[in-house]
């Protein structure tokens, strides 16, 4: 089983949540993995004002999951009719701009994907197993509704990579490389003309958003981590599924690498540890509902007595652990049941 999500009774009555940007890639992941989960009801989608009135299953379902039969007759809304106390933003980082204030203003509770909030002070960028004390940020929010973010998706993966290390051992440097699946830029997504056989060594604003928000979340809530961080990022030629190459400076040698995750998994079970010299790899190793962070075969060199450097590969799922399955966890997180994972 690759899907995990907090601990929320099942036996609660279920609550009401909007999906907006319900049409989306994301939208639609979340559409997909909600039938995991009996402690939420989806009651209302919405997205574009065309789709007003029309029902999900008239919409182009390209999600690799079958569209939720329970679902398909439920009508779009506009965003403005948009009335379930909860609501799990899908929107473009510009739509987002405008009405998750304004839903949060009106005392609805948020939980986003999209950027264009997560670098505010009073909003919790958060990972539920890495920072869930985070959530506290939330009581410096004014609205009546409160606001929960997501992070980017290549940094909530590398979040949860670098975080265990980072208990163990002192840290003074870390630089990533990043190889992300075309799903990542949203659907139609990156042109087949620029893409196909290719990799491409850019991808405009993601380097230094990576940055900023692993220094956001692996900091205190208050401040930030102050650990130089560098970052490159590639688009290549994959459907789902962003891996990336981490080196770990350390001011000790390296002890026991793969055991701070192994132990980690005692209580958040999130790791899949690969010993093959050739995985993870997204084809043969993620599944469609994959909240896991996959680590491939872990490399240590000292560097003199006392210094050392830790490289491993990482692989998670854009769409899931980087996107619906996030906000989903962000959700449980908040409902009060969250810090502690749980296979479903
Ligand atoms: N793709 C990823 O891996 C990923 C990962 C993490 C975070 N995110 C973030 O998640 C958000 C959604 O990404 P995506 O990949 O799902 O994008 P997408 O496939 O382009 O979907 C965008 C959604 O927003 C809706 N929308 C667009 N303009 C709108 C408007 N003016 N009013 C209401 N709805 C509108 C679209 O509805 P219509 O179909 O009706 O136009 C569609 O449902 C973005 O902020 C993105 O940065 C994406």
């Amino acid at each position: 089983m690759s899907f995990y999500i907090p601990c929320v009774s099942n036996n609660r009555t279920p609550i009401d949540v909007a999906v907006v940007g319900a049409s989306g890639t994301v939208g639609q992941k979340v559409l997909a993995l909600s039938t995991h989960l009996p402690w939420m009801r989806i009651t209302e989608i919405a997205g574009s004002d065309t789709r007003a009135n029309t029902p999900l299953s008239s919409c182009p379902w390209r999600e690799v999951l079958p569209m939720p039969k329970a679902l398909s007759s439920l009508p779009f809304c506009t965003m403005d009719d948009v009335s379930a106390p909860y609501i799990l933003s899908c929107l473009p980082h510009d739509v987002a701009e405008i009405y998750e204030p304004l839903w949060a203003e009106r005392g609805h509770h948020v939980f986003s994907n999209a950027s264009t909030f997560r670098m505010f002070p009073e909003i919790p960028l958060l990972v539920p197993e890495i920072n869930g004390h985070h959530l506290s940020l939330i009581d410096q929010q004014k609205t009546r509704g409160k606001r929960v973010n997501n992070p980017n998706c290549s940094a909530t993966a590398l979040a949860c990579a670098l975080a265990p290390i980072m208990t163990k051992h002192p840290v003074r440097h870390i630089s990533i490389v990043t190889l992300q699946s075309v799903s990542g830029a949203g659907y139609p997504g990156v042109s087949s003309m620029d893409i196909l056989g290719n990799t491409i060594p850019h991808i405009p604003g993601e380097a230094p958003k990576i940055v900023v928000e692993l220094q956001k979340i692996l900091g205190s809530g208050d401040q930030a981590l102050g650990i130089p961080i560098t970052v490159n990022v590639h688009r290549v030629p994959v459907m789902y599924g962003h891996a990336a190459t981490i080196h770990i400076l350390l001011d000790q040698p390296a002890r026991d690498v793969a055991d701070v995750y192994r132990q980690f998994n005692q209580t958040h079970p999130i790791f899949a540890l690969h010993d093959g010299d050739d995985r993870p790899q997204a084809l043969r190793d993620l599944s469609h509902d994959d909240m896991r962070i996959h680590i491939g075969p872990i490399h240590t060199a000292a560097l003199g007595s006392d210094a050392s450097v830790i490289a491993l590969n990482i692989l998670s799922h854009n769409l899931v652990r980087g996107a619906a399955g996030a906000v989903l966890a962000n959700l449980a997180c908040f409902l009060g049941h969250g810090d502690v994972l749980s296979r479903t």
